[in-house]
Parts: structure tokens; sequence; C-alpha cells
């Protein structure tokens, strides 16, 4: 049986969930919550954890299975992990840790690109996933560039710019490597439900005006957002997701407020309020008013096991560069939106390669 051989960046809670929900679904694909049981012909049971990295002190050195429950992850523990026989590895520091999250853990990360790279070659790692803090451009850099020289396909899972990078996009093409980029969306999060009812509004005609996503959440996703730097680049991502069937912007980036808030006792429940105004017939006001709570890091998980298995397929079949109609479904800022239709003529085409 073929197998998915997949290296994680960043040992957080979004790592915990994806962990938790191989060992989950891999013992019962039919329990709920997983959209895809198999998924470009890619069972849960075949996806393996291959290789870890991590910066903090608390996490390197021990088993995957046991570092998911170190440091301050504080994502719900739904399924037991065996341990898994892969070391978390120190990885490269780069711009991974900022102020907030540096007065939590104690980090380390003297690794280097080719380190890096060459424990990846080592372990057989065919897929990288990047899931350190948003607003880390240069870690998710240094970790893109290992997974050039390992020849290895990469998922960008955070707001930092890779997918949308016609540089990074061009490297990863004359590898002849597949990417997936930038900033992953939740099974049934915030920006999924936000885009949902602007799309509904403009498709009746309301003319959308303002929109606002308030979140609020105890985890340590939402400490480093505290950081106004790294905020900013959460919500450059948020707004660019707001688009509708055709791709075009629904509103302009002035009108959309995208904000944060750290809350302690949430742990790793996400709270989003979400607020659009619009003008209705005869220039009257439409108003909706919204509120979602999710588990934050299990929501993302569904979407990276989805990933994972496209960019193995894409490999497997010689497909290299973004891929488009995955990235739509999966990604919140792409750099070729699609339209509803072409994403699912294009999702076809790709499958039928196989
Ligand atoms: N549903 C979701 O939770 C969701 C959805 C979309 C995107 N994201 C993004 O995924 C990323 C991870 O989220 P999370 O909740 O797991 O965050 P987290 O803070 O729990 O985990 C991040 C981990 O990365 C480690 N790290 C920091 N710098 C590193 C480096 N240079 N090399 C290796 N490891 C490093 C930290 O020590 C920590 O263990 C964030 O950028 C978040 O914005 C999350």
């Amino acid at each position: 049986m073929s197998t998915v051989n997949v290296g994680l960046v960043g040992v957080g809670n979004c790592t915990s969930s994806l962990v938790q929900g191989v060992a989950h679904y891999a013992a019962e694909p039919d329990a709920p919550g997983l959209a895809n049981p198999v998924c470009a012909g890619f069972s849960v049971a075949q996806v393996r954890f291959t290789a870890a990295f991590d910066v903090d002190a608390d996490k390197i050195g021990l088993d995957l299975a046991e570092a998911i429950w170190a440091g301050p992850n504080n994502a719900t523990r739904f399924a037991e992990v065996p341990v898994l026989g892969v070391p978390v590895l120190e990885g490269a520091l780069g711009d991974g840790v900022g102020h907030e999250v540096g007065q939590r853990i104690t980090a380390r990360g003297a690794a280097t690109v080719e380190s890096i790279a060459e424990h990846l070659r080592a372990t057989g790692t065919e897929v990288l996933v990047n899931f350190v803090p948003a607003g880390s451009q240069l870690a998710s850099e240094l970790y893109a560039e290992a997974a050039l020289l390992a020849g290895c396909a990469f998922v960008n899972c955070i707001p930092s710019v890779i997918a949308r990078s016609p540089r990074w996009v061009e490297r990863f093409e004359t590898a002849g490597l597949p990417l997936l980029g930038d900033d992953l969306k939740s099974q049934f999060g915030a920006t999924l439900v936000h885009r949902a009812l602007v799309e509904l509004l403009a498709a009746n005609g309301v003319r959308l005006r303002n929109t606002y996503q308030l979140l609020a959440g105890g985890n340590l996703d939402f400490v480093n957002l505290r950081d106004a730097d790294r905020m900013r680049t959460k919500k450059e991502t948020k707004s660019s997701g707001l688009r509708g069937p055709d791709g075009a912007e629904l509103l302009p980036p002035s009108n959309v407020h995208v904000g944060a808030d750290y809350i302690p006792f949430l742990a790793d429940r996400k709270i989003a309020v979400i607020r659009v105004e619009g003008e209705g017939f005869g220039g009257t006001p439409v108003e909706v008013d919204l509120k979602l709570t999710v588990d934050d890091s299990p929501s993302g998980a569904g979407n990276v096991l989805d990933a994972v298995r496209y960019l193995k397929f894409a490999m497997d079949q010689g497909v290299s560069g973004v891929l488009d109609p995955v990235a739509h479904y999966l990604m919140k800022a792409v750099p070729r939106p699609l339209g509803e239709e072409a994403a699912a003529a294009g999702l076809r085409e790709l499958l039928a390669r196989g």
C-alpha cells in the first residue's frame, strides 16, 4: 500500500488536531466530521507522519505523539495517539516567534535549511506542512527552501506569501513539485460562513457597504495575533477570502474590518461575530449579525488532510506548481482566484490524470 509521507513544521494546536485526526479516522473512517474518507485515491490510513520540527524547548526531542500535548498546546483531546517513532527536531527559528509568543515559550531553532532538507530526505518525507505562527514570512521561506532542496511538495497553511509569490511558484514549477497556499481554510469556519453570507446578499441584489469579522479565542494563535504586524497578514488573507463565485471582490478591502482578541478561558474555542451591512430595494438598510462558535484547531485538520493527499497525487502524476482548483477549495488566499464552475472542472481534470 503506498503512503503519503508527511513532515510537519510547528507542532502546535493544528498539528495536534491533524495527528489525532489521522489516528481517529484511520481506525474509524466513517466516524462523523470527515468530509473525504478517501481523497485523490488515498485513505486516511495511508497518511504517515515522517518528520516534525518545532522551536519550543518543551517539545524538541519528544515523540510527535507526546509533543502534541506539550507546551502551551490546548487543542481538544479527541483521540489517543500511539507512539509514532517520529522525534520532534529543533527547527530553524527565523521570525517564527514574535514578542507575545516569546513571553510564553523558550525558543531555540539553530537548524539550517540544509540540515532540515537532509532530514526530510532521510525520512522519505514527500509533503511538508507549514504550521508556524501567522506572520512568520522568513520562517515559512526557510522551510519552503528546505522542501525544494529535499524534493518535497509544500502546503503553506499560514498567511505568509508563498503560493501567491510568482518567484516561489516558479521555483516549485522548475523543480517539478506541487504547491498549495496560502492560509488554510477551516471546514466550517468564520471565513466560509462570512463569504457565503456576503455572496448570498450580493446574489440577491443587496449592495454591500461594510462588514466586520471579530474573532476571540484562547489559544497560542490568538496570543500571536496580539502582535499587530502578525495580525495584518491574517487580515489580508481573510479579506481576500471574501470573493464572489466569479472570483471578483464583493467589497473593497477598506470596508472590511477583521479583529481578534485573546481570551484565555476560551482555550481552543473560537467565537466569530460577523456583521454585514448593505442597501436593499429603494436604498433601504439590510443588516445581518451572526455568531459562530467552533473548536479552532480541529476545524482546519480535515482540509489539511485533503491537501496532503492531493499533493501526493499531483507528485505521482508529475503535476507541478500551484494546484489552483484544490487551492480554491482549501486555501483562503490563492494566486489565481477561480469561480465555482472553473474550480469544479479543474479538479475533475486533475483527478482524471490518475
Ligand atoms: N483552524 C486553524 O486553527 C487555522 C486555520 C488556518 C490557518 N491557521 C494557521 O496555522 C498556524 C498554526 O496554528 P496553530 O493554532 O497550530 O498555532 P500554534 O501557535 O498552536 O502552533 C505553532 C507552533 O509553531 C512553532 N514554531 C514557531 N516558530 C517555528 C519555527 N521557526 N519552526 C518550527 N516551529 C515553529 C511554535 O513553537 C508552535 O508549536 C497559524 O499560523 C494559524 O494562523 C490555523
